[in-house]
């Protein structure tokens, strides 16, 4: 039997069994089950990185990965089945389907957050300004047009949201955010018409004067990819991309420009895919980006003289920008707990003691990256695939 075959049948094997064990709740096993399945099929897709079957295969490790991280997460359901992770039921802020969903859940309000607030990510903030920020800034320079659609995609927690608003803060536009996840679940019938009153907005902002930015976070919401079309998935998906032309299509003044972002872009199909001319990797942090994410995240804090930023950076190889603003915001909280706790807190004159290398060192051991090697590998395949800068 060829290695390839070999590897498929561990791969399935492992698999089933996992499936098995997560449904009779036996959550460790089912990991451990899960993990060596996705083993198999990466290096089954790095053996043979022309075979036709890699896309089933990455994705088919995307939701093993997805799974143990649901596994992991606080809330496990347990037992539910691998695809339906997203029960729907949200009960707290169920406000949607009584009349206006679309005031409640699009987001207008400029978000204030300026470039330098986004650290690093030199590429993506240079292509997002020469697809949107310049043509706004002077669209007679632009006679072949420009593209509408701009999608970030990359690991979580790295700045894709943080650039969407920093291009919203920059040009004086007006910004609808949705959260494509929400509309899913909380426009329920009425979603299709929501999509197009939204854009109906925006290409009248633009008519009006005033560039108009349709941010889409969480895009692959969009695609409804396992669902049984409970949402009615395919028809707002089809109006989204329809939307999508009619802004490409009305002439080549209109300032509409829909930024879609995601961390799962092999769920988004063809069609999708096609209509975002500009698709833009949104990476973890190198080493000095994230030295420079420390310094941003630490000037407000009283840090002793020992800490050596650099020697942190080294230690939060493979963290997200997210990753590392939690490990300062951990060493600030310890430090604090343990000020209040000494009964020293109460003399309002006092303050804490500064926070040491140690203080960080003792966090680091107890924290690992939230975005595992193996899905930062199937970020760069499918940016090797799919790029367009
Ligand atoms: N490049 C960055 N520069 C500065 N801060 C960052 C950067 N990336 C992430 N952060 C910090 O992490 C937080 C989360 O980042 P953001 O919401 O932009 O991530 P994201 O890529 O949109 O993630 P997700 O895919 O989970 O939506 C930010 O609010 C910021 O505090
Ligand atoms: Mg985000």
């Amino acid at each position: 039997m060829s290695a390839s075959h070999e590897l498929e049948k561990a791969a399935t094997a492992y698999a089933l069994d996992a499936v098995r064990l997560d449904k009779q709740g036996a959550k460790g096993r089912a990991i451990t089950l899960y993990q060596k399945a996705i083993e198999s099929l990466l290096q089954l897709v790095q053996l043979y990185p022309e075979y036709g079957l890699n896309k089933v295969y990455v994705q088919r490790a995307i939701a093993y990965q997805e799974r143990i991280k649901a596994l992991q997460g606080a809330v496990a359901p347990v037992g539910v089945q691998p695809e339906s992770n997203n029960g729907g039921d949200g009960g707290e802020a169920a406000t949607g389907g009584d009349g206006k969903p679309a005031a409640e859940l699009v987001v207008t309000e400029k978000p204030a957050v300026n470039w330098e607030e986004v650290v690093g990510l030199d590429t993506a903030k240079k292509a997002v300004k020469e697809a949107i920020v310049y043509p706004v800034q002077r669209p007679d320079l632009f006679p072949l047009g420009w593209p509408r659609g701009i999608l970030l995609f990359g690991p979580p927690g790295c700045g894709k949201t943080l650039l969407a608003a920093a291009v919203a803060t920059e040009i004086d536009a007006n910004f609808y955010s949705i959260d494509a996840a929400s509309i899913m679940s909380k426009w329920l019938g009425e979603a299709e018409q929501n999509v197009s009153k939204l854009f109906g907005s925006a290409r009248k902002s633009s008519s009006d004067g005033r560039a108009a930015i349709v941010f889409v976070d969480e895009l692959d919401s969009l695609m409804g990819a396992h669902s049984n079309e409970v949402g009615g998935e395919i028809r707002v998906r089809n109006q989204f991309l329809k939307e999508m032309d009619g802004i490409v299509d009305k002439g080549k003044k209109l300032h509409v420009y829909v930024i879609g972002a995601t961390n799962k872009p092999w769920d988004l199909d063809w069609a999708f895919i096609r209509r975002f001319q500009k698709r833009i990797l949104v990476p973890l942090p190198d080493h000095h980006t994230r030295l420079m994410m420390l310094k941003l995240y630490t000037s407000n804090l009283g840090i002793d003289a020992d800490v050596d930023l650099h020697e942190l950076a080294r230690l939060s190889e493979g963290f997200s920008g997210s990753d590392i603003r939690d490990v300062c915001q951990s060493a600030q909280l310890n430090l604090i707990g343990e000020f209040f706790e000494s009964g020293k807190a109460m003399d309002k004159t006092a303050q804490p003691r500064a926070i040491t290398m140690d203080d960080f060192r003792k966090i680091f051991e107890a924290r690992k990256p939230s975005v595992s090697l193996d899905m930062l590998s199937l970020y760069n395949r499918w940016f090797e695939a799919f790029k367009a800068l």
